[in-house]
């Protein structure tokens, strides 16, 4: 398969991705057994992996999608509602579903954000982890890959918008930043 030319090298492929999101897919059925979880995506660029994931989810599953804007204020992190889901939460399992974990920030704000919203259990899964980046304390329930602290692209992940498409995780070369 030809590399994007402003990818330095591949991270995750899309096999792996497939692969993972069976075993996922299956934990993630046994933990839900018996209720219907909405999966929760954070727009845009939970989208690839949300689409891929549900697709191994052999229970019923309901989808629902927000997008945030997370900046950090004096002494917390604040979250700006862009779009804000369509259905009620209140009493319901949600699942939410992030392209990658990086400070934890955008997650640990959104996860509180659902309680408020009346959710009774909030879990979280993310394609990607980068542990080295943590600056709050909050951690998924279910991670596809664990990564290096790079800046990568593909698979939902963008720079400046861009690359969201590419079928892998890569990382971007210098030259295209
Ligand atoms: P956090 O709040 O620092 O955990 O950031 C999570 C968000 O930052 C993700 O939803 C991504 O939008 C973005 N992000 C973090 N690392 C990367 C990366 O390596 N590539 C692209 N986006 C990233
Ligand atoms: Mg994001």
């Amino acid at each position: 398969m030809e590399l994007h030319p402003d990818v330095e090298r591949v991270l995750v492929s899309d096999e792996q991705i497939a692969n993972r999101c069976k075993e996922l897919g299956k934990e993630i059925s046994e933990y839900y057994k018996g209720e219907v979880p909405i999966a929760v995506g954070l727009l845009k660029g939970s989208v690839p992996f949300l689409a891929q994931l549900v697709k191994n989810v052999p229970g019923d599953i309901e989808m629902d999608f927000m997008d945030v804007s997370s900046y950090s204020g004096t002494e917390s992190t604040e979250v700006k509602i862009i779009k804000d889901l369509e259905g009620s939460i209140r009493d319901r399992s949600i699942l939410l579903v992030e392209d990658i974990i990086d400070t934890g920030k955008t997650i640990k704000v959104v996860k509180e954000l659902l309680y408020s919203k009346g959710a009774k259990d909030v879990k979280i899964v993310a394609l990607l982890d980068k542990p080295e980046g943590r600056k709050v304390d909050v951690d998924a329930d279910w991670v596809g890959f664990v990564i290096p602290d790079e800046f990568v692209i593909g698979y939902g992940l963008d720079y400046n918008q861009r690359y969201r498409n590419l079928p892998y995780v890569g990382v971007i070369k210098k030259s295209a930043i």
